[in-house]
């Protein structure tokens, strides 16, 4: 596969095109931002964490029967993907109260959210990603009822077998944000699931392994990156 121009540079990730026109190759950054890009930074190896992260979430929930853009790892940090026509909406799924829920609502952090809620954001940094509900979403043409309700069912099998694997590795999930595409007539995952995208806390001792560790100053960004790889990919650690 050859890597063809660049389609897009967000704050993370290049999107480039290839020489297949149903695949695009998207390459995980070292750079990182937070607050809407008002705070930035680089961190070394953050970029290939993430990639090798999002990788076997990806094939974790295509091996559950989760449709995902996932084709493969070109290199350690540029992943191959179908080229999907991405909804612009954020999903946001929450188990436990933290970040903005505890800033505009009466929530406490650590507050257990049985069953989980769901938060549509438009994907809009124009707008400053506002949260939006169905009647929105369907009115500004974003999807229809129909593929909301797809996407409210995904997103809610995704957090279920997430949440049973990351168990077991000793990591809460106390929220992350999904995006989703339309691939032919269905609805697949896209985007990334990563320490930049989820809140992971140690079950254990209750730390942040993730984007917080940056927007908050709670220490070494990429020891907290490196640990939830420890446990999620531990084979890249083999040699
Ligand atoms: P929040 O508490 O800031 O609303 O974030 C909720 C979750 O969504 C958290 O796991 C981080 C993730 N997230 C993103 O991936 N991108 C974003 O732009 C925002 C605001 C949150
Ligand atoms: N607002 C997002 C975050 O804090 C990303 C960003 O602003 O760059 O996760």
């Amino acid at each position: 596969m050859k890597r063809l121009s660049e389609i897009y540079s967000g704050k993370a990730k290049t999107v480039f095109r290839t020489d297949n026109p149903e695949k695009l190759i998207m390459e995980f950054r070292d750079s990182l931002t937070a607050f809407d890009g008002r705070k930035k930074s680089t961190a070394p190896k953050k970029g290939y964490y993430n990639a090798q992260i999002a990788a076997k979430l990806f094939q974790l929930l295509g091996e559950k029967g989760v449709k995902t853009h996932f084709d493969s790892m070109l290199s350690k940090t540029e992943m191959v993907v179908d080229a999907v026509d991405i909804i612009k909406i954020e999903v946001i799924v929450r188990n436990i109260a933290a970040g903005s829920l505890t800033k505009k609502y009466p929530f406490k952090t650590g507050q257990k959210l049985d069953p989980p809620i769901l938060i549509f954001d438009y994907k809009s940094d124009e707008y400053g990603d506002p949260m939006i509900n169905d009647d929105i979403a369907i009115a500004l043409g974003l999807a229809t009822k129909d593929e909301l309700f797809r996407i409210r069912e995904l997103a809610l099998r995704i957090n279920s077998i997430l949440v049973e694997y990351l168990d077991e590795r000793n990591l809460l999930l106390p929220d992350f944000k999904l995006e989703f595409g339309r691939l032919g007539d269905e609805i697949v995952l896209a985007d990334e699931i990563s320490c930049d995208t989820c809140r992971f806390w140690d079950k254990t001792t209750g730390e942040s392994l993730d984007k917080d560790v940056f927007r908050f100053d709670k220490g070494d960004l990429v020891a907290a990156y490196r640990e939830v790889a420890r446990r999620i990919v531990p084979e890249i650690f083999a040699d």
